[in-house]
């Protein structure tokens, strides 16, 4: 399976997006040439009043309106473990095999393109979740899965499984991993992918919009219901690290969103990041983001100001 370089995030549709501009979100990527989508049976939990799946139902509209199932990578999750009640089986065989086909009706398609445990679940043998997915890959209602969110221990762990008993493998793995965020992907997951050759698909990529640089006082918080949870990089090193994606920028003749996505797609190990967009302005710079092409220096300048060793 081959996608164009960056995911298109589907959080965002139906909490911090309405139906009609998730539609027109949605087309543009595609017309731009794109392809690959990405949401979760969870999405939009946390929000009052939401029971998860609100974003699945907008997407299964939008292909049965626009006939363009066919035309996308389409990405989804299970075990998603947000809040309580929420997706309580997590990685159980009997839960993947109810969730794929809520999941499905859903998004109003007979077939997901990858599928990925969202949040590992210690408490079930890799052996269940993985023999699971053999069901499902061999009913043809799964193409590919991958993993999120897992420690390196039981990515390798579910790699052997799936090697030694001839069930589908994690072909993909969505960690988190930005400009922000990077030790706990590039100590061990990072390796880990390479030797292997998983595809990298990292989510945040904008540090939930940190690395736009709209939020540089604490009134900027304001700016968006997401406003309150980048405060935790109002620090030194997040300073920093604007800084440089604004010298960058200017170098450019770019904006920090485009130039932290074009830094992450500068890393060999990266597939495609994943971004969200809650505005057609917003999804033009992700997708210039997609096809900047960084020069060395621009790289050198933004590893020093994000260095975590
Ligand atoms: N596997 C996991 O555990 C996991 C966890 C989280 C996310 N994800 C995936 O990653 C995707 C992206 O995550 P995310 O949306 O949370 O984070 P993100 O991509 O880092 O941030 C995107 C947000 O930043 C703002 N933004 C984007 N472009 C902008 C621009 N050019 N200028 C100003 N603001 C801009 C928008 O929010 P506002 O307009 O509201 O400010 C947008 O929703 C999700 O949709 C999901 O598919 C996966």
């Amino acid at each position: 399976m081959t996608i164009a370089p960056l995911v298109l995030g589907g959080n965002v549709f139906g909490w911090t997006v309405d139906e009609a501009s998730s539609f027109s979100i949605l087309d543009s990527f595609l017309d731009a040439g794109f392809n690959a989508i990405d949401t979760a049976n969870v999405y939009s939990k946390w929000v009052p009043g939401h029971k998860g799946g609100e974003s699945e139902m907008v997407l299964g509209k939008w292909f049965s309106r626009s006939g363009k199932r066919k035309d996308v990578i389409l990405a989804t999750k299970v075990g998603g473990a947000m809040g309580e009640g929420a997706d309580e089986k997590g990685l159980k065989k009997a839960h993947i095999l109810k969730a794929v086909a809520d999941s499905l009706s859903r998004l109003q398609t007979d077939y997901i393109d990858l599928y990925q445990s969202h949040f590992d679940e210690l408490g079930t043998p890799v052996e269940e979740t993985l023999e699971a997915y053999s069901a499902l890959v061999k009913a043809g209602k799964v193409r590919y899965i991958g993993a999120s969110n897992f420690t390196p221990a039981r990515l390798e762990e579910s790699l052997r499984v799936s090697e030694a008993k001839g069930y589908p493998r994690y072909q993909t793995l969505q960690p988190l991993y930005n400009l922000m965020e990077r030790e706990v992907f590039e100590k061990e997951l990072g390796p880990i992918c390479q030797k292997e050759g998983l595809g990298v698909i990292p989510y945040f990529s904008l540090a939930a919009g940190f690395l736009t640089g709209k939020y540089r006082t604490e009134e900027d918080l304001a700016k968006s219901p997401r406003g309150q949870g980048v405060k935790k990089y109002f620090n030194d090193k997040g300073l920093g690290v604007l800084k440089a994606l604004d010298e960058v920028s200017v170098r450019r003749h770019s904006d920090p969103a485009s130039v932290a996505l074009a830094w992450l797609l500068s890393r060999p190990v990266v597939t495609a990041p994943i971004a969200s967009a809650t505005t057609l302005t917003q999804l033009t710079s992700l997708l210039k983001g997609a096809q900047l092409e960084l020069h060395p220096d621009d790289v050198a300048q933004l590893d020093n100001a994000s260095a975590w060793r």
